[in-house]
């Protein structure tokens, strides 16, 4: 139920902090070390290569996933859209895993890429928020979000769940590999769930922004720069779904190639700068913007914020900046869909759960 909420999505983005402390409960042994079950450590560790299958915001996680598996515990991972996958499928490693990511675990399209996939003998894990839906009963292994139901069409702590697990899932395949490890999700987990909070607790902030920059605008672009870039077409989605204004979420360094054609005099640009290699880059082709007419407003990190930013998140581990970044958004996305009085919780022409093809 939603409670005194007027919104479940509103009650979902507030829930993010508890879900991620569940998480770090469910995924924490006696001694402190992640506990995860022996049969899924070795499919993981095992693979040649993970496929990540999705569709929509798991899509958006299973990006973040790739640099979580690749960074952190070196082996090649694709992402890929299940639908697009479904029909044109690439030449496959020799020992893959796929991994499927989905909320309600019923989505056609990637359960069209599980089927194929079983046939032709490969190992299968799904990452869901629902163990007992078709997924992940179909799927060998299932991994489980701990999120609680999501009821908004708008999909938030599904999101900042799937990370985390697969943050997780990374630190335990690198340990399991022996790999040297100074990151300890668990415990940087919990910083995130603090810093979500800041978030969460400073509405009014973030109400401004959608008023000021989203009342009227026609369209907006949120761009950033390698993790942030994920991020960013999150947001987008976001906000496109629930308040219908056309949103892209873009590659900072790849405006220049056609895309900064569309800026004009006021058009909002939302910067996200949390990367440590690329931050400079992002603030280089926010000026490049600016000095087309964008509205700008930026979202950074403590530690490389500068002076006008308008929105600054707390310090957290460079590998879980997404969880606490895409905050900003579901929440500006949320008040800009109010103001314009759009239904936040059943957007139009959308439903929970895709279950056809
Ligand atoms: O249940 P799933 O995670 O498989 O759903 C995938 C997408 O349909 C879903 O994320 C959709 O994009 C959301 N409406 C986004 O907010």
């Amino acid at each position: 139920e939603k409670g005194t909420y007027p919104h479940y999505m509103l009650k979902e983005i507030d829930e993010q902090p508890f879900v991620i402390r569940n998480i770090i409960t469910k995924y924490k042994d006696e001694d402190d070390s992640i506990k995860l079950d022996e049969e899924v450590r070795q499919a993981v560790q095992s693979a040649d290569r993970i496929y990540i299958i999705a569709a929509g915001t798991s899509y958006h996680a299973g990006l973040v996933g790739k640099e979580l598996l690749e960074k952190i515990a070196n082996i090649p991972v694709e992402t890929h859209i299940a639908s697009e996958f479904l029909y044109n499928m690439p030449l496959l490693s020799k020992k893959p895993l796929f991994i499927f990511i989905s909320q309600s675990g019923e989505t056609a399209d990637s359960r069209g890429v599980l089927v194929n996939v079983k046939k032709l003998g490969h190992q299968t894990l799904t990452i869901t928020n629902v163990p007992g839906s078709t997924l992940s009963r179909e799927a060998e292994y299932t991994l489980h979000t701990y999120a609680g139901p999501e009821i908004a069409v708008a999909s938030t702590k599904a999101y900042t769940a799937q990370m985390a697990v697969l943050a997780i899932l990374a630190v335990d395949t690198a340990r399991a590999s022996g790999l040297e490890m100074d990151f300890d999700p668990l415990q940087e987990l919990g910083i995130v769930a603090n810093a979500m909070e800041i978030f969460t607790e400073q509405k009014d902030v973030l109400e401004e922004v959608a008023r000021d920059y989203l009342s009227v605008s026609r369209n907006c672009f949120f761009i950033g720069r390698s993790m942030d870039y994920h991020v960013c077409m999150e947001g987008a989605l976001k906000l496109k779904e629930i308040s219908y204004i056309q949103a892209e979420g873009f590659a900072g360094g790849e405006l220049k190639h056609g895309t900064i054609a569309l800026i004009e005099e006021g058009t909002p640009v939302i910067g996200l700068a949390t990367q440590e290699k690329v931050h400079l880059n992002l603030r280089g082709n926010m000026k490049e913007v600016v000095a087309r007419g964008a509205y700008p407003c930026m979202i950074s990190m403590e530690g490389f914020q500068e002076d006008d930013d308008k929105i600054v998140m707390p310090k957290v581990h460079d590998y879980l900046t997404p969880l606490v970044s895409v905050i900003p958004m579901q929440l500006i996305s949320y008040y800009a869909a109010l103001h314009r009085g759009c239904d936040v919780d059943k957007p139009r022409n959308l439903a929970k759960s895709v279950t056809v093809e």
